[in-house]
């Protein structure tokens, strides 16, 4: 199963930990960066989700410093849903309520354990469809 992963600097540390964490696991398409050297986090996230959208990877975990320039920048694009999450509860809830196909972590933010938690619990959940899949055909369509 191919899993896209990104961020910006502020990301880079976690996003490298998760990416040792799942690489037996997952084939992981790694959008960047490849340092912490600064860069601005809409170069590099948008880029990654239009891989996601021409269907190179079908889930991403993006990360940022707090996630929140991530999930803007993410969610700007059609076909995105990224949902920031800080426990596995919001982890949970965005696959089963919003089947979000980005899982926005903040790179600052999370210890290592608690970040582990969530992306299992993100990866592991199914969507409940139902009444939400009106819901998630309304946000690319109004
Ligand atoms: C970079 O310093 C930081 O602003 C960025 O990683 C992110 O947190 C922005 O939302």
């Amino acid at each position: 199963m191919k899993l896209g992963i990104v961020s910006d600097h502020g990301g880079f540390e976690l996003k490298e930990f998760i990416k040792n964490s799942l690489k037996e696991k997952f084939e992981i398409i790694d959008c960047g960066v490849d340092s912490e050297a600064s860069v601005d986090y809409p170069n590099i996230i948008n880029p990654a989700c239009k891989k996601l959208i021409s269907e190179e990877f079908p889930r991403m975990i993006a990360l940022c410093g707090t996630g929140i320039g991530a999930s803007i920048s993410a969610n700007r694009m059609k076909g995105i849903r990224a949902a920031l999450c800080h426990d596995e509860f919001t982890a949970e809830m965005s696959k089963r309520h919003n089947n979000a196909n980005v899982l926005v972590l903040g790179g600052r933010l999370l210890g290592k354990d608690l970040t582990l938690r969530i992306v299992d619990k993100w990866l592991n959940t199914e969507f409940e469809a139902g009444r939400h899949e009106k819901r998630i055909q309304l946000l690319d369509s109004l």
